[in-house]
């Protein structure tokens, strides 16, 4: 879950790796490093440090300037070894030539380690990494490219790897297995990088790596081969987004850059997939109505976010398909023996398309027959290679750890795979999917309308800021919203948050209500309105402060709600798309108002590429 990026070329390489390693910090960021190579005359430079990539910039403003066009540069998320400067990024081997950075986990790191030292290797720091630099030392003889594949072919587990030594000042060398790596392409320079938004200002072309592939690039251009060294097809992708989208673009923080694009997340995910008479169609995952059919049962998976949204996606495809739906969270997926054969489709959600538990279950899905379309933000990723078929929620990049808009780009996406399934199905009437077409055109204003009232969110976010505790409740489609919300709140303001669904209440949790246990109701219309109001009386009952989130005050809530957040009302089963613009701003506001590192919450990572 570390940032990683190499670059060679013909300008200076220092600046381009520290500004691309600004936007790769999502990934991770409890130490951050950075090697440059002059030339094979002296010794490469390396700077690094414990903290921040701010810290690391310090410390290279206090030195002599990094001078070379052969770079890399790591920001770390620690798996072995402490967070601190020794264990950060580059490593090296015992003869300080051949520097190495690595993101994932080397499971055999402790035998290799064994071996190397019996054979008088010097270990520095307590990382798996360190293995890999000295391992093509081990092996090194006059080739760089052969010492590196023999020393990656005796890796085990999970690695993106960048590599450069001094006797080589022309060549740098990645390789990647179950983590992400790509080789941004541009004029005459070469950026080996984690993912495309590192090197969007540079280029919008890339080379994707397949897994146990490895590039080595001189200034002819990259090869491509596997870990066997036969020559291997390069993959190229192209993204559409600019700079200013992976920039706060006057924001404080990026998160609340993007959920202002929320409403934008909406009308990205519908474009090129609906057409005016509500006809759903995905180009990457072409099915015909025939292929369709066949599916009894589908299963949806992902994590964090991903996963709540899978959840609302049963209830959509439940309602509208009439199709069976399970949801699991990956990480227990994989390890579960599902059943699974090929009469079940599997829906993969990731934002990112390389969580590591979410790529596992798809794997395992495809290997026993099922087929997998996963819902990605990310094009190249690593989910968009292995699935069966993908449908992008196209919502730009981004870049707070926290997910919000491609929360919403997720869920659309959803609604989107719910009709059509719906359609093919005949279980809904052409009248209810034509209008649910129309209805989705207006939510996007909808939304555009709770994020002008963000400042009266933020009044009342001030107020419940001072809270130690959050109760969460919703019915029906909101009741996974109950989750998310009470989710966004923990991850990024550190309170203790819970999400439940409103009836469940009276089995448990309402035992810890009390006047300083705010309970926050998302009361919106729907069918449930009533028994939601009930729950609301229940919990005011108890002395617990009420914030609810309405569509309009109702008579019925006079007294019992404390505070409210309003919201225009859509339809029932579209309306977690509005509730997710108020439920994020909410949590931003309460976390900024706690003074919390919104973009870059404590022990989280963006991207969790490792089990
Ligand atoms: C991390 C992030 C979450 C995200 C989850 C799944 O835990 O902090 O915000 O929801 O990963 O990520 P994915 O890229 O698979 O959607």
């Amino acid at each position: 879950m570390c940032g990683i990026i190499g670059y060679l070329g013909d300008r200076e390489a220092a600046p381009i790796i520290m500004d691309t390693l600004k936007r790769l910090e999502y990934r991770g960021y409890d130490s951050a490093g950075v090697a440059v190579l002059e030339s094979a005359d002296t010794k490469p430079r390396v700077v690094k440090t414990a903290g921040k990539v701010a810290d690391l910039e310090r410390e290279l403003a206090a030195g002599k300037p990094l001078k070379g066009m052969l770079g890399i540069g790591h920001t770390r998320w620690a798996t072995h070894g402490k967070p601190n400067t020794i264990n950060a990024h580059p490593h090296w081997d015992c003869g300080e030539r051949i520097m190495v950075i690595h993101n994932g986990i080397i499971e055999n790191f402790a035998e290799l380690k064994k071996e190397l030292q019996a054979k008088g290797h010097k270990f520095r720091t307590e990382t798996d990494t360190e293995v890999v630099p000295h391992l093509v030392e081990e092996y090194y003889n006059g080739d760089l490219v052969d010492a590196a594949r023999q020393a990656i072919n005796r890796l085990q587990g999970a690695y993106s790897l960048v590599i450069f030594s001094r006797d080589d000042p022309g060549l740098l060398i990645g390789a990647r297995l179950n983590a992400p790596l790509m080789v941004g392409l541009g004029k005459k320079e070469w950026f080996i990088c984690s993912d495309l938004t590192g090197v969007i200002p540079y280029t919008k072309k890339a080379l994707v790596l397949g897994e146990g592939q490895m590039v080595a690039i001189t200034r002819l251009g990259p090869v491509v081969t596997d870990l066997t060294g036969a020559s291997v097809e390069p993959r190229i992708v192209r993204v559409n987004w600019d700079v200013a989208q992976a920039q706060k673009g006057g924001y404080s923080h990026y998160m609340l850059k993007e959920i202002n694009e929320d409403a934008e997340a909406v009308r990205n995910a519908l474009r090129g997939y609906l057409d005016g008479r509500g006809n759903v169609s995905f180009p990457e995952f072409d099915l015909s109505d025939r292929q369709l059919l066949k599916f009894e049962r589908v299963v949806m998976v992902g994590a964090g976010s991903s996963l709540t949204a899978a959840t609302i996606g049963k209830y959509l495809v439940e309602d509208l398909a009439r199709l069976p739906v399970d949801v699991e969270s990956a990480s227990e997926f994989r390890y579960r023996h599902p059943l699974l054969d090929e009469k079940l489709l599997l829906v993969a959600l990731s934002q990112s398309g390389e969580t590591a538990d979410t790529l596992a279950a798809i794997r395992e899905a495809r290997e026993k027959g099922a087929t997998v379309v996963s819902i990605c933000n990310v094009v190249g990723s690593s989910m968009t290679m292995e699935s069966d078929g993908v449908i992008y929620m196209h919502s730009g990049p981004e870049i707070g750890v926290c997910s919000s808009k491609t929360f919403v780009g997720h869920v659309t996406a959803l609604v989107l795979l719910a009709m059509r399934l719906a359609a093919v199905r005949h279980r809904v009437a052409p009248e209810r999917l034509a209008g649910l077409t129309q209805e989705l055109h207006k939510v996007a204003d909808a939304i555009d309308e709770v994020l002008r009232h963000s400042r009266r969110i933020r009044s009342v976010a001030r107020r419940y800021a001072k809270y130690r505790d959050f109760m969460y409740i919703g019915r029906g489609i909101n009741s996974p919203m109950a989750f998310e919300g009470a989710l966004k709140i923990k991850e990024i303001s550190y309170l203790h948050a819970e999400g439940y669904a409103a009836g469940e209440l009276k089995h448990g949790p309402i035992a810890l209500l009390d006047e300083n246990f705010p309970v926050l109701a998302i009361a919106t219309s729907s069918s449930m309105l009533d028994k939601m109001i009930g729950n609301i009386q229940e919990v005011a009952a108890r002395g617990a402060p009420v914030l609810a989130l309405v569509n309009r005050r109702e008579p019925k809530l006079r007294g019992l709600v404390r505070d409210f957040i309003e919201v225009p009302e859509v339809d029932e089963v579209l309306s977690p798309l509005v509730n997710a613009a108020a439920l994020q701003l909410f949590a931003y506001h309460v976390a900024v108002e706690r003074g919390c590192d919104v973009d870059q919450p404590r022990n989280l990572a963006k991207s969790v590429t490792v089990e």
